[in-house]
């Protein structure tokens, strides 16, 4: 009997030790295929190609913040301008076609995105397990989390470059397991002292068990709307804030629990992880002034007030995406299906702010796009479903972006790419490059 839930649950329990499931692949024997290939892919580029210009240096590139200068590798995913994401090619409706989903549910499951992220192909099905050692669920809710880094340890007794990539992978499956936990443990302790946190149910995919642990384990929905947030959002290339501070940090061998909380503090702030807070705090503020029944020029008024008191509006814009984000779209989609949210006031107030929103930012003149990005909407689900925390957001996002910063950890580590350090310029220097172009 398969059973995908818990099929990918075991996958990610199994890979760190690398017990196999009768008829399966660990993760990790998954990677040990794929890696070689990819390294001789690296080896070939270098040797061949080192040389071959990709692309000039700008000056706009120079103070803007190296706004589209291709200079990073970052496997898992592309984010094209117009098309939005690509995970190892596929598009999220792609995705949500080939992964696999939880018991009863239709959203692809986190476990299912990250064996995609990590080997490019979709996670094999499994057996069932037939039990859940204790030891897991213990370990699973201990929080020291750096403290017992496997790449740590293994560093420090001396280790080949060519096996960074196996402690890596150890730990960044643990930290993956585990973020969970801690997540519903910060919610618990924040919103709801007190409270006893539910055990792992080995019958639960990742996100089903952390919507238990929050405490919502019977809202089915919001437990489908989580797998399908954290899974299409679990990756946007390797350029944004979060995942380019992971490789920053990662790539000075700091362990994963390193690199990914100086991730986490990356995406705390408001142009980048807190805007889906910003985005629900902006629309309940427009709901407040105008009641649920605002018109398209009532909400036009909204937006021009917003943007004359010199804000930006939230949710809108985006650093390389120039379409209506994949993401918002697939979460439109989730909401159209669903009567409860198709009548819900606030999701009514986030279309209809789709509706006019462009027009009024393309006459505003700024910003290089005018659509939606996926945070235009996320929080507002949320919302209408109970967990109205929206400080909380964010937190949510930190475990979706795991799947992707992690997986290109241990990348980074099985190609052997180097400490980054970029040149900097003074603004003398510079002057006498651009008198001497
Ligand atoms: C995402 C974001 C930070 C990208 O920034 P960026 O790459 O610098 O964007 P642009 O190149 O289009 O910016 C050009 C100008 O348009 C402005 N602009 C961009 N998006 C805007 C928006 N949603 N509302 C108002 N003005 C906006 C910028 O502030 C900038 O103004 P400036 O020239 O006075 O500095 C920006 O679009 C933004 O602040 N959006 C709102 C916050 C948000 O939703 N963040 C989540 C992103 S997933």
């Amino acid at each position: 009997m398969f059973h995908r839930a818990a099929a990918s649950k075991s996958l990610l329990r199994h890979a760190v030790s690398g017990r196999r499931l009768a008829s399966t692949k660990t993760l990790k024997e998954a990677l040990q295929e794929v890696i070689p290939a990819k390294q001789e892919q690296l080896k070939r580029i270098k040797s061949e190609h080192s040389q071959t210009v990709v692309g000039d240096v700008k000056v706009e590139n120079i103070i803007g913040g190296m706004r589209g200068l291709k200079s990073m590798l970052w496997e898992a995913s592309v984010l094209d301008p117009n098309e939005g994401i690509r995970f190892h090619g596929l598009t999220i409706p792609d995705c949500q076609k080939q992964l696999p989903a939880a018991p009863g549910g239709k959203e692809i499951i986190a476990e299912s995105m990250l064996w995609l992220l990590m080997t490019g192909k979709s996670p094999p099905k499994p057996r069932l397990p037939t039990t859940l050692h204790p030891m897991t669920q213990l370990g699973i809710g201990v929080a020291a989390l750096n403290h017992d880094s496997a790449f740590q340890n293994a560093y420090e007794k001396g280790i080949k470059k060519s096996d960074y990539w196996t402690y890596t992978l150890e730990d960044c499956i643990n930290l993956i397991a585990r973020l969970p936990a801690l997540a519903a443990r910060i919610y618990r302790n924040v919103y709801n002292p007190g409270t006893e946190l539910r055990g792992i149910s080995k019958d639960l995919d990742l996100v089903g068990n952390y919507t238990n642990m929050l405490g919502y384990g019977n809202n089915k929905d919001l437990t489908e709307y989580l797998r399908l947030y954290i899974s299409i959002h679990g990756d946007h290339e390797g350029g944004n804030a979060s995942a380019h501070t992971a490789h920053l940090v990662g790539s000075t061998l700091a362990d994963p629990y390193i690199s990914y909380s100086a991730a986490l503090f990356a995406l705390a702030g408001p142009l980048h992880g807190l805007a889906n807070q910003e985005v629900l705090r902006w629309q309940l503020s427009m709901q407040k002034a105008m009641g649920d029944k605002a018109s398209h020029d009532d909400i036009k008024a909204y937006l021009w007030k917003t943007l004359k008191s010199g804000q930006v509006v939230p949710g809108y814009g985006h650093g390389v995406l120039r379409k209506s984000d994949p993401r918002f779209i697939a979460l439109q989609e989730f909401c159209d299906t669903r009567p409860d949210l198709m009548a819900s006031p606030i999701i009514n107030l986030v279309k209809k702010t789709y509706e006019v929103a462009p027009g009024v930012l393309m006459e505003h003149g700024k910003t290089k796009n005018p659509w939606p990005n996926v945070d235009a909407t996320s929080g507002c689900v949320l919302y209408h479903y109970g967990l109205r925390e929206f400080k909380y957001y964010t937190v949510i996002f930190g475990v979706s972006r795991a799947l992707g910063a992690l997986t290109q950890l241990v990348w980074a580590r099985a190609l052997g790419l180097p400490l980054e350090r970029p040149k900097s310029l003074s603004m003398d220097v510079l002057e006498k490059i651009i008198e001497s172009a």
